[in-house]
């Protein structure tokens, strides 16, 4: 998705490139530092528009990154599914999943007016048919709900309510990936185990997340995508990095089963001039890896040196030093 597709079909028209330009700005501030009144953004034609034009073309790459980690049978049967996109906003995830391969009913629910009017605006002008609109949610058994940058908005109850009131048979999260937002994704992840919900990403196990108790860690992810030219050209105008992005990404189940990756990188430590220094989650443990240098290859090496947090591995251990495991690598899974 290029910005010169999506420029045509927002509410607002922007005059010139530095008056887009300063109004991402503006929204992005509205995200960092000035989210008391979080909400202002959603009641101002212009910084909708905004939000669309930076928003909806980098959620494109965004969503194809974050289902190559995720079970590729569950992402083929979700195509199927009705789809509800949660907090819709423009419908940025409703665009990037039909273009994914959804071809299920696109069912959004969203309380900004604005956001709605410019997600029919988009949805149309894109040439796509059989969108529904709400403001409420309605039971939609067998679905697939998605909250996209949504549920840290209304926290975790708002979002188990709407889970409730759904009854979806499969839930992902793609949100912020920050430390504010974890607690509120662990408590939505008790709920949902609590629920029969099976997790498929990103825990290894249903068990406590080994992250829970610790006051300075918190399980997110990083993805590294290619934006469309015109559309990086705007995030270095904006100073807004849209290629090396942190999120938190949970996946649910009530029916698909599979069994998950037994090992999963959380968090790339610095890595010295001998060894890639990884912490793992392996099986809901946290273990410290390390993968020795010498005898790899200096493409093997370039691919180690940009895995990041989220990576599912296989590994065989060498052996123990100290409180670090040396392995070595098997598969990138
Ligand atoms: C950051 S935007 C995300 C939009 C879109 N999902 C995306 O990722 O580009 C968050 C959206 O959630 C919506 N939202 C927040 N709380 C909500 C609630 N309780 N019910 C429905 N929508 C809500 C806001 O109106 C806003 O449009």
């Amino acid at each position: 998705m290029r910005l010169e597709d999506c420029l045509p079909h927002l509410l607002y028209e922007f005059s010139s490139e530095s008056d887009l330009t300063r109004a991402i700005q503006e929204v992005s501030q509205n995200f960092t530092t000035n989210r008391g009144d979080l909400t202002r953004y959603l009641k101002d034609q212009r910084l909708v528009s905004a939000y669309t034009a930076f928003y909806l073309t980098t959620n494109f790459p965004k969503l194809r990154e974050v289902a190559r980690w995720l079970p590729r049978d569950w992402v083929e049967g979700l195509k199927s599914c009705d789809f509800v996109d949660l907090g819709a906003g423009p419908g940025t995830f409703s665009l990037a999943w039909r273009d994914l391969g959804g071809e299920g009913a696109v069912h959004q629910i969203e309380t900004s007016e604005l956001m709605q009017a410019q997600a029919l605006k988009l949805w149309r002008g894109l040439g796509n048919q059989g969108l529904s609109q709400a403001k409420f949610a309605r039971k939609l058994p067998g679905s697939f709900l998605l909250f996209g940058h949504s549920a840290n908005e209304m926290g975790a109850p708002g979002a188990i309510r709407y889970i409730e009131e759904v009854s979806p048979d499969h839930v992902l999260f793609i949100e912020p990936g920050t430390k504010a937002f974890f607690p509120e994704m662990l408590k939505i992840r008790d709920h949902l185990l609590a629920a029969g919900f099976k997790v498929l990403f990103p825990c290894p196990e249903p068990l406590a997340c080994p992250m829970r108790e610790s006051g300075e860690d918190w399980c997110h992810q990083f993805i590294t995508v290619r934006q469309e030219d015109d559309v990086e050209r705007l995030s270095q105008l904006a100073r807004k990095d849209r290629r090396h992005l942190p999120l938190i990404v949970h996946a649910y189940s009530k029916t698909f089963a599979t069994k998950n990756p037994e090992e999963r990188i959380v968090r790339v430590l610095p890595e010295t001039k001998f060894s890639f220094e990884w912490e793992v989650c392996r099986n809901n443990i946290l273990e410290h890896y390390q993968v020795m240098k010498r005898n790899l290859s200096k493409d093997r090496i370039k691919e180690l040196g940009a895995l990041t947090a989220g990576t599912p591995i296989e590994t065989r251990l060498e052996k123990v030093v100290e409180k670090t495991k040396r392995v070595e690598l098997l598969r990138i899974l």
